[in-house]
């Protein structure tokens, strides 16, 4: 599985950790657009480049981190193809796989401890799309975007 990631200023920390926890699979690939360092970015800009990856097929995944998560989460979902799941618990990233069929996770740098967010990655990255009932409703959310 390829997994593009990136953050703001706000989560390079968490970042990191979440690559560390991404290396126990031996299946993954990470590609990381950055930022890399303390200096101030617009996370609407991380938040493109990693959608790019997801929706040209580049990755099959993204993961999008910023001081809250909020902004990131917003700004990916603008994006055509995209469905970003906020995650701050475990159950929360398990349904955005099973129910949701989340493309890209978001998680706050500020707001998710290490620990937590390291759990919420393995099961988010080992859930599958349940299908089913779920794909109906997957599907009428992708048509929202042509409304
Ligand atoms: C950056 O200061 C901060 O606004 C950003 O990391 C995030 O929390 C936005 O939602």
């Amino acid at each position: 599985m390829k997994i593009t990631i990136g953050s703001d200023h706000r989560a390079v920390a968490l970042k990191e950790e979440v690559k560390l926890v991404l290396k126990e699979f031996d299946n993954i690939e990470v590609k990381d657009v950055g930022t890399f360092g303390t200096d101030a970015v617009d996370y609407p800009d991380i938040a493109e480049k990693v959608c790019a990856d997801v929706t040209s097929g580049r990755a099959d995944r993204g993961i999008v981190l910023c001081g809250t998560g909020l902004g990131i989460s917003i700004a990916s979902n603008k994006i055509k193809g995209i469905r970003c799941a906020l995650c701050g618990d475990v159950y929360s990233a398990r349904m955005s796989r099973e129910h949701n069929n989340a493309n890209v996770l978001a998680m706050g740098g500020r707001v998710t401890g290490f620990g937590p967010a390291g759990e919420i990655v393995r099961v988010w990255i080992t859930t599958e799309f349940a299908g089913g009932r779920h794909e109906r409703r997957v599907n009428k959310i992708m048509a929202l975007e042509e409304k």
